[in-house]
């Protein structure tokens, strides 16, 4: 294993472009390997046991490509499989919980925290668990809603539809009663929404899990050596391969959505 094997990146399905895109912001000089499982999406809402198990196939096939390191862009497979994931491979998995969870900590003043997600992710109470863990004693108020039908709204396009307005006024209602300062976008698909969210919750500090699980990743990487080197910067295009269980007929215009770029020649796979 050296410094230039890809980071392989997993996800329930395009959304993980969204966590993918911020690797690149902060990442530029790695290679990719990005997995979107398209034909069994979602996993929002199904059972834990099959999270689990779709999240170790895809680990599988990213082992197989090499990757030094498994990034769980998928919030929901974050949120239950991380621990299968790790006891199932020997490279670093990082997952999206634990730094939206810190990122959250540092940013909140008034330790009234709102975390949104899945119906899954919800459920797991993952995001409850890590962040008393790292509170420190702190006295905290944690907050969860699911907004299950954020994910199809994003992949419509709806970004800024007035019936979107409509549902996440609906869905943050409570949260907005609770007088949070703090909202962890938990799931790959909210940040696009994020435009609304702070129109409807102005003021509010919002988390972008992807993005701090990137700066997350550069330490993990850093402390073992295993950050690629920089290179002419005028001169390269960053490196990345995409794998998909089915390609539908939206998938160039979904992804394209997510990534602000388009995605080429991604290969159908069975994992
Ligand atoms: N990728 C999922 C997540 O971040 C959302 C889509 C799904 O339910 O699979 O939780």
């Amino acid at each position: 294993m050296s410094k230039t094997n890809p980071i392989g990146v997993f996800d329930s399905g395009i959304g993980g472009l969204s966590v993918l895109k911020q690797f690149l912001r902060f990442l530029p000089y790695e290679r990719y390997i990005y997995l979107g499982d398209t034909a069994r999406v979602p996993y929002g809402n199904k059972s834990p046991e099959t999270v689990i198990e779709y999240s170790k196939e895809a680990s599988k096939f990213l082992i197989d490509k090499d990757v030094k390191l498994i990034v769980i862009a998928c919030n929901t497979a974050s949120s239950v499989a991380l621990e299968a994931v790790r006891d199932s491979v020997d490279v670093p998995v990082i997952g999206m919980i634990f730094p939206a969870a810190q990122a959250a900590l540092r940013a909140s003043v008034s330790g009234r925290i709102g975390v949104i997600g899945t119906r899954a992710t919800v459920a797991s109470k993952a995001y409850e668990y890590t962040l008393t863990k790292l509170s420190d004693n702190r006295v905290l108020n944690i907050f969860q809603q699911a907004c299950p039908l954020f994910v199809p709204i994003v992949e419509e396009g709806w970004l800024r539809h007035q019936a979107t307005r409509i549902i996440a006024e609906e869905y943050l209602k409570d949260l907005k009663e609770k007088d949070i300062d703090t909202l962890v976008l938990g799931c790959t698909h909210y940040p696009l929404l994020s435009q609304m969210i702070s129109d409807i919750m102005p003021g509010i500090n919002l988390i972008d899990s992807g993005e701090h699980a990137s700066v997350n990743a550069i330490r993990v990487l850093g402390e073992t050596g295993m950050l690629a080197d920089e290179r002419d910067e005028y001169n390269f295009t960053p490196e990345m391969e995409f794998y998909v269980t089915d390609i539908h007929s939206t998938f160039y215009e979904v992804a394209q959505r997510f990534l602000g770029f388009d995605v080429e020649s991604p290969k159908k796979v069975i994992i």
